[in-house]
């Protein structure tokens, strides 16, 4: 059995920051479930389906195939083999995302599909449900918060390095009401894993909450 560490989190908490650059520090794999979302939210949109439809959205589903692909070091997630990874970023694939995840068989078809990626190997997988559901026994659980404003601003950073416009209060209001989906739905509904390690990173940087995961990867792997 590989050594798992499972990262969850609300939206723009830092987590895929954070889960790659601990993956790349260990020589493990990262595992982005919320681009295999995201790639299911496009693939929606792009058929015009109505997304709050939940009927019409699982009939849709056996004809999308979402996969992941590394190359050069770097995830690719692919929709029916074709590589979107230029098309997920954006506020409206994150909403389209939270807006099917709700669904048990959206979620089903996704966790099976992580569950089999991450098989036996050394991962790092962040997303809203790994250390409850996808992950249950990971060694080691990571929920990374930060308060909305910070989330929102570094969001925003984001966003103008991939050259879109990026309104802070907007942003602000889109992880806000994210973050109500995330948390208020049914299925697998965004929460702290009761053996999950609390991290605010809030007051953080990139360096210190990294540094404090590695820690952590130390003390469990001796135990
Ligand atoms: O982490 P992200 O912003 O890329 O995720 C996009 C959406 O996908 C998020 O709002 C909820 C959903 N998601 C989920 O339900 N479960 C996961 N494991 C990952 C993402």
């Amino acid at each position: 059995m590989g050594f798992q560490i499972a990262i969850d989190g609300p939206a723009g908490a830092g987590k895929s920051t954070i889960a790659r650059i601990v993956a790349k520090k260990l020589g493990f794999v990262y595992i982005d479930t919320g681009a295999m979302y995201r790639a299911l939210g496009l693939f929606f949109a792009d058929r015009h389906v109505p997304l709050d439809d939940e009927k019409t959205v699982e009939s849709f589903l056996p004809e999308a195939d979402v996969s992941l692909e590394m190359s050069g070091g770097v995830q690719h997630v692919l929709l029916n083999g074709v590589d979107v990874n230029n098309r997920i970023r954006t506020e409206e694939a994150g909403m389209a995302a939270s807006k099917v995840s709700t669904y048990r068989a959206v979620r089903k078809k996704l966790v099976e599909c992580q569950q089999e990626i991450a098989g036996n190997l050394d991962v790092v997988m962040d997303g809203r449900d790994i250390g409850t559901v996808v992950l249950k026994n990971a060694p080691l659980k990571i929920f990374l918060t930060a308060s909305p404003r910070v989330r929102a601003m570094r969001r925003m950073l984001d966003l103008q390095e991939l050259g879109q416009k990026a309104d802070p209060d907007e942003i602000e209001r889109d992880i806000r009401a994210r973050d109500r989906q995330d948390m208020n739905r049914t299925e697998s509904p965004l929460r702290q894993a009761e053996d999950a390690v609390l991290l605010d990173s809030s007051d953080l940087s990139v360096e210190e909450v990294t540094e404090r995961i590695l820690e952590l990867v130390r003390e469990r792997r001796s135990e």
